[in-house]
């Protein structure tokens, strides 16, 4: 498998076999970490790391996977370049690829992504966009396949607003690796018509199937995974919390979702969640609407069936896997 000088934009851009071949790099790449293995063939290279949005995960991922290889890397955070306000994506692309092996993007539209890469010289790593987060999907993929040796047949369901990047991208992730996608939510919330059909088709060639269902009940029992992603999401406008609460508190994860799935169900989330009144945020909606928790409660959150920590080491070893297959 040969994926040098590709860019990793979205999952649909990658076969089944691909992806596969990733999660193997990358744990290939956790083992050696953990026995202390150096892995720090690309000295002499070195990454830009744009971030037009916030993270914690995400670049700590790319800087200690950057180090971890030998490279060099430089953040760009969502005030401090030109990007956008002085310069063209296209520049920046041509600019950038002219300095460094490789560039990861996180911002809003997936376009603006497509268009880095068109004109990127270099690889281009999709970081986050509105649309789609696939380093997420590796490291989920990989926690998943960790915990039940295997991918496809599992069924995942993912709760809450399935319309934006983390409902799209596991809609995908499941398609291409022959698992049972259901998103349980109103149907306001639902993905995107046109995407269910594209992985629809993808499911019906690897055994995977999609489901769309507004009944809690129905779309969790006998799930593998069941999965929750934040109500409102990075670029949104804070006018839209109190409708969210509203519509998607039905579909949050807590102890009677988790019992009706199946008895060896796994909680993931990719995090940061809402899970406790402990952030800035979360209080300020405790104080607003009189809630404790939004999309998760605490009780499963803490519980023994979630592995959301795992989850978010592995964004490190996934994310060090996508550079390292694709500048090597
Ligand atoms: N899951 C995730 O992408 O987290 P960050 O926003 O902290 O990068
Ligand atoms: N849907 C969330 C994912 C964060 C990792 C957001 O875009 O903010």
């Amino acid at each position: 498998m040969d994926l040098k000088g590709r860019d990793f934009l979205k999952l649909l851009d990658f076969t089944p076999e691909e992806i596969v071949y990733l999660l193997d790099v990358a744990a290939d790449l956790k083992d050696k970490k953990k026995r202390g293995v150096p892995m720090d063939t690309l000295r002499g290279k070195n990454v830009a790391l744009i971030f037009e949005k916030t993270s914690t995960r995400t670049r700590c991922a790319f800087e200690v996977a950057a180090h971890d290889l030998g490279m060099g890397c430089t953040y760009l955070d969502p005030t401090g370049s030109q990007i956008g306000k002085k310069e063209s994506i296209a520049d920046t692309a041509r600019v950038l690829a002219g300095m460094f092996e490789g560039i990861e993007y996180r911002g809003f539209e997936q376009s603006i992504v497509e268009e880095l890469a068109e004109y990127s010289k270099v690889p281009v790593w999709n970081g986050l966009t509105n649309e789609f987060h696939p380093t997420q999907m590796l490291a989920d993929l990989l926690t998943i396949r960790e915990h039940f040796g295997y991918l496809k047949g599992i069924k995942l369901t993912y709760m809450g607003d399935a319309r934006y990047n983390m409902g799209n991208s596991l809609m995908v992730a499941c398609a291409k690796m022959g698992m049972h996608f259901t998103a349980c939510t109103t149907a306001k919330y639902f993905p995107d018509k046109a995407l269910v059909e594209t992985c629809e088709k993808i499911a019906a060639k690897t055994g995977g199937s999609i489901t769309l269902t507004e009944d809690v009940d129905a779309g969790t029992a006998g799930a593998n995974v069941i999965y929750t992603d934040v109500w409102v999401s990075m670029g949104e406008p804070d006018e839209v919390w109190e409708e969210r609460i509203r519509e998607l508190s039905p579909y949050q994860v807590n102890k009677a979702a988790m019992d009706n799935a199946d008895e060896n169900a796994i909680f993931m989330h990719c995090l940061p969640a809402f899970h406790d009144l402990k952030t800035k945020i979360g209080a300020q909606m405790g104080e607003r609407f009189g809630i404790s928790e939004m999309e998760v409660t605490d009780e499963v959150f803490e519980s023994a069936q979630s592995l959301v920590f795992e989850e978010a080491e592995n964004r490190m070893h996934t994310i060090k896997a996508v550079m390292y297959a694709t500048l090597v």
